[in-house]
């Protein structure tokens, strides 16, 4: 199986609470390699085009509220099935869902401020990788 990469953020409430350290050290016990990673906070415009696919949904307008309360880490994780295993270890969207264990379950009580973002599909991956790094900015691991 080839590796794999996917793009992951770590959203306003998880930074404010201090839980940057914790979520890195899940993606790297579940072999989740770090090859990029920004502390960014993003701008309306950002938000919005990020979340384009949602803008027609109900919850769109909060959504980008509050991803735009505060800083996020933005990274690109790479390892083998990287996609599937970062939702896997990510939880369910509503972390009253999430499995024991995951980071939605651990580090976020509500919905609408559920700790990480992790892309669905590798299209979706290369997509969003690609919004917020250039190629240069990524620094694959030789080990
Ligand atoms: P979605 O892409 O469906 O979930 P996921 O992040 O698991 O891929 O939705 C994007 C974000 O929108 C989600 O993480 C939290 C927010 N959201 C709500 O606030 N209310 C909702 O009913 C849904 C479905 C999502
Ligand atoms: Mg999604």
């Amino acid at each position: 199986m080839a590796l794999q990469r996917t793009f992951s953020i770590v959203k306003p409430n998880a930074v404010a609470d201090n839980n940057i350290g914790a979520i890195y050290h899940r993606f790297e016990t579940a072999g989740l390699k770090i090859i990029a990673s920004k502390m960014l906070h993003l701008s309306k415009e950002q938000a919005e085009g990020f979340y384009a696919e949602h803008k027609e949904r109900p919850f769109f307008a909060s959504l980008v509220e509050f991803m735009t309360s505060g800083p996020v880490m933005v990274q690109v994780l790479e390892g083998e099935e990287a996609v599937r295993r970062n939702r896997e270890i990510m939880g369910a969207t509503n972390p009253e869902e999430a499995l024991a264990g995951t980071i939605r379950a651990d580090y976020a009580t509500v919905m609408s401020e559920n700790a990480v973002h992790g892309s669905d599909a590798p299209e979706s991956a290369a997509r969003e990788i690609a919004f917020f790094f250039s190629d240069d900015e990524l620094c694959p691991r030789t080990r």
